[in-house]
């Protein structure tokens, strides 16, 4: 198109080729995507201002997206964001998920500004959990998307883009640039933690989401049965070989609590993540245990966290939260 060239050029006055992403127009409003370079405000403007001369023209949108954070850092550093933490698991099934959701609740009553990053492409589980399943993202210049603002969190699902009766058969790479553009087209907004419940696992789309995005810690889920820790400890080592410290592990499915007589019963032996956290030397954040609740809530769309703050399962995630601030700074 004859106006999208003429942007072009004009985007070119002002900025190197290759950190024009792309230049579009879309309902007369031209659309200009930099990548790679700290925002210039003042540079956009003189732009826009030059591009509404254009005939056919009538708004425009300058939008700096994911910048490499240094030139020794070939890290995404994703804007309006401070501190990333993937919550991760060598399996599925461990309740990765439920806890993610949790412990980012937890991080919000402990005063943190919180994002939630659902980028479990294999089972995006988080708009059931905050309840914002089949809700359609928001886009006010048809480039970037508004987060969900959920109980006090702003969030993001990858499941909001695919339909969730069609398996996904996206494969490595394409997994993870869809992953990744999600992750820096969305307006986070002064994020001091953001929490990304990963995809389960340790394949290639964890390993390069691991690797693209700067991640400044992970925690393991496990459940205590020696098979799960295997992959646990899988999990670790994963994250070790791509230089992403290593906050703890969290056990969850810990013990069950009998509802009749408040007998603790540990139904997989007792101490198993702590025992593992110890040989493998990495910290032991707290265990959660097996209950109906924390299960029901987090189906009903209101988090264990959210409806009971001060029964005793928030306070198990109120206090792995703890530790965790407590390692990040
Ligand atoms: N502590 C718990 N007590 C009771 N039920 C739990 C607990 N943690 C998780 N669950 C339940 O176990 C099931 C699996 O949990 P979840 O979906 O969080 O696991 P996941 O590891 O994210 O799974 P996937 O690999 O499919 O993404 C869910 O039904 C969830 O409600
Ligand atoms: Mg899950």
């Amino acid at each position: 198109m004859a106006e999208t060239e003429a942007v072009r050029s004009l985007a070119l006055k002002y900025f190197n080729p290759e950190n024009i992403d792309s230049v579009n127009i879309f309902n007369n409003r031209a659309i200009i995507t930099l990548i790679n370079i700290p925002e210039d405000t003042a540079k956009a403007d003189s732009l826009k201002k030059e591009i509404l001369q254009l005939e056919g023209v009538s708004k425009a949108s300058v939008v700096f997206t994911a910048v490499k954070s240094d030139e020794n850092d070939h890290h995404w550093k994703i804007r309006g964001v401070k501190k990333i933490i993937a919550v991760a698991s060598g399996k599925g099934g461990v309740g990765k998920s439920t806890t993610a959701v949790n412990i980012a609740l937890a991080l919000k009553r402990l005063g943190q500004s919180v994002a939630l990053f659902d980028a479990d492409i294999y089972g995006p589980s988080v708009p059931t959990m905050l309840n914002y399943e089949g809700a359609t993202p928001m886009s006010k210049d048809g480039v970037t998307f508004e987060p969900f603002e959920v109980m006090g969190l702003q969030t993001m699902s990858i499941g909001t883009l695919v339909d969730r009766n069609t398996p996904l058969i996206w494969r490595g790479p394409k997994a993870c640039g869809a992953l990744q553009q999600l992750l820096s087209d969305v307006n986070w907004s002064n994020v001091d933690v953001m929490v990304i419940d990963m995809p389960p696992g340790t394949g290639d789309i964890q390993i390069t989401l691991s690797q693209q995005v700067r991640i400044n810690g992970a925690v393991i889920i496990s459940t205590p049965q020696d098979i799960a820790l295997i992959d646990a400890v899988k999990g670790v080592n994963m994250f070790k070989a791509v230089n992403v410290p290593i906050l703890g592990i969290v056990e969850n499915m810990s013990y069950h609590v009998c509802e009749q007589c408040g007998h603790k019963e540990y139904i997989f032996g007792e101490h198993g993540a702590e025992d593992t956290a110890a040989k493998i030397g990495v910290d032991f954040l707290g265990g959660v245990p097996l209950n109906i609740k924390i299960r029901s809530h987090a189906d009903a769309g209101t988090p264990i966290v959210e409806a009971e703050p001060d029964g005793e399962f928030a306070k198990a995630y109120i206090s792995i939260a703890a530790n965790i601030i407590k390692k990040l700074n």
